[in-house]
């Protein structure tokens, strides 16, 4: 059982100035496994278990659920407080997935952003030339928000207790504030030019001259907590109608951008049904489009069932080859296939059958790298950014919340709506600016991702159940990191049901993400044996040694029903459980 005085000594080391900065470069292998700190990263319990990317927030969670919630109250409350704890991640300016599992049926809630009624298919674009600061930065960068829309509909349609009660915690957090911790300070200082272009932002999160808050000084969102306050009162409404929503259209308008009022009353959260495949006789349940993430976890992992990777070795160089093959071959359809289904035909089915698997199993080389070039899709390397937040919450009778939310990147377009403390997402980078444009993550997007009034923007965000062999849930997991999303959720669910690793070593595992384009192998860390990456390399692929973001938060059930929480220990997460 996770101790309470350890929650007690890490709530006192969170808020303090003594956070350690777990920054990736500095983990090992070793220290993941034997250093103190997994602790704050792993905990057992049977009642419940919680694994969120931030120690309020699995606070906030484990308050909803001592005072006699439900996991949909817990799951409320931490939506609302992870939106305080990292606002460069995530926030009620942005939107999400959430897979439910609920008395055995398994739904998926969809609360992407969508494109404003007057937005359009060139509207990134000038003289046919993709303006990619349009779609990152300022008032055209965003969609109209889902996140207050679907959590609070998976409140009011499950949860038991009041709104007030559950979004309490995260009021406070907002309201008195908390010690900004070294992962939200870089996030702020790479950040600052942009921010600093907005007046509300710049108040918020900056100081003097623009000067960025720093690790240990206070971040109060005072504003923040008045329109959690307003939703908290009066759920949905307080959101999409009234002073706040009139607030957003005010700020869109006088800064050019296109969301009205009536794109905040029209938002509709959907309820979509999952997607479904199996892996060596276990059923994986995952998120059907807007997002590509299911449904190419799905190909991949069918794509693998045709090897003995156990026998080969999890870091082998054949087993990274051909893992790391079937990743490209997936992102290649996902290029050409990918958009969201209310307005574009995917073909989920296809993709995710065994005999289309079959087929692309072929075109791998048991020996040599396939050549990206095969598949006529340009590419451009642009920068990355790191965030969007991802928790899972599973109570003792199998229910399972596992959500993953986010504003896309650090800051979303750096759009603090005035009076409000609402950073604005920057999702609309997700369309396609044009066939063959890159969104932030170098993913290539096609005709069925071009911009459309009310389209959701493609997403790689997989919340993920897989269930055993009695189709009882075994493991529930999800992550932030852009394309990489899919990949790690892959890779950790490989990692467990064919590499049989325990569930520490298959999160704190080394990771490799391969996307078609650009045409490498992206590793770490920690990386693989130098031994490993030369074979690689003798085989034609490329190595590229560069963190691949993924903050993995998972709970599997052990035997006995035991639930086993493991936050990734790549950043500031927090497991726990009773
Ligand atoms: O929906 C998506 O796939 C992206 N907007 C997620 C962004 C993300 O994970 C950023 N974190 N690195």
């Amino acid at each position: 059982m996770f101790k309470l005085s350890t929650i007690l000594i890490l709530s006192f080391a969170f808020f303090g100035c003594s956070t350690k900065d777990l920054s990736e470069s500095e983990l090992r292998k070793a220290e993941l496994i034997e250093g103190k700190v997994r602790e704050q990263y792993e905990a057992y319990g049977k009642k419940y278990m919680i694994a969120t990317q931030g120690g309020a927030t699995t606070r906030a969670a484990k308050f909803a659920l001592d005072k006699g919630g439900n996991i949909f109250d817990a799951a409320t409350a931490a939506s609302f407080a992870i939106s305080v704890e990292r606002p460069h991640s995530t926030g009620i300016g942005g939107g999400g997935f959430m897979l439910i599992h609920n008395n055995g049926k398994t739904e998926a809630l969809d609360f992407r952003e969508m494109a404003p009624r007057m937005a359009n298919k060139n509207m990134f674009l000038e003289n046919g030339k993709q303006v990619k600061e349009r779609s990152l930065t300022g008032p055209l960068a965003s969609g109209t928000p889902g996140l207050v829309a679907g959590v609070v509909e998976a409140h009011r349609s499950r949860g038991k207790l009041p709104l007030e009660l559950v979004m309490q915690p995260a009021i406070e957090l907002a309201e008195k504030g908390f010690k900004v911790y070294p992962a939200l300070a870089k996030a702020i200082d790479t950040k600052k030019d942009k921010l600093c272009k907005f007046k509300a932002s710049k108040e918020i999160f900056l100081k003097e001259d623009c000067k960025p808050l720093e690790a240990g000084d206070l971040l109060v969102q005072k504003d923040l907590a008045n329109t959690l306050r307003l939703v908290a009162k009066k759920g949905r409404d307080g959101f999409y109608k009234g002073f706040v929503a009139k607030s957003i259209a005010k700020n869109q308008k006088e800064l050019g951008g296109l969301i009205t009022t009536k794109d905040l009353a029209g938002y509709k959260v959907k309820n979509r049904k999952p997607v479904v495949g199996t892996y060596k006789g276990h059923k994986v349940v995952s998120m059907p489009p807007p997002s590509s993430g299911g449904t190419h976890i799905i190909q991949i992992l069918n794509i693998l069932e045709g090897y003995d990777l156990k026998a080969m070795g999890a870091q082998s160089a054949k087993a990274v080859h051909l893992t790391s093959t079937a990743m490209q071959i997936a992102f290649a359809d996902r290029a050409k296939y990918m958009g969201d289904s209310d307005f574009v035909t995917v073909p989920v089915e296809k993709l995710t059958s065994k005999k289309y698997a079959a087929g692309l199993r072929k075109l791998i080389d048991n020996n040599k790298a396939v050549e990206s070039s095969k598949f006529p899709v340009p590419f451009h390397r642009v920068p990355e950014p790191d965030h969007t937040t991802h928790f899972t919450i599973m109570d003792g009778e199998g229910n399972i919340v596992s959500s993953t939310q986010t504003i896309n990147g650090w800051f979303g377009s750096a759009v603090t709506v005035p009076g409000t403390g609402i950073v604005m997402n920057n999702e609309m980078d997700d369309f396609a600016s044009h066939v063959g444009g890159v969104n932030l993550f170098g993913a290539v997007g096609g005709a069925n991702n071009l911009v459309s009034p009310r389209k959701r923007p493609l997403s790689s965000m997989s919340p993920t159940i897989v269930f055993d062999k009695q189709d009882k849930p075994l493991m529930a997991l999800g992550t932030p990191s852009g394309t990489r999303i899919l990949t790690c959720v892959m890779q950790t669910t490989l990692n467990v049901l064919e590499h049989e690793m325990n569930l520490w070593d298959a999160v704190s595992a080394t990771r490799y993400h391969h996307q078609w384009s650009p045409e490498e192998i992206r590793v770490g860390p920690p990386y693989l044996d130098p031994k490993v990456e030369s074979e690689l390399k003798a085989m034609g692929h490329k190595i590229n040694h560069k963190s691949l973001g993924c903050k993995i938060q998972a709970i599997k059930v052990e035997k006995d029903g035991v639930l086993h929480g493991v936050s990734d220990p790549r950043e500031e997460g927090m497991s726990y459980g009773i």
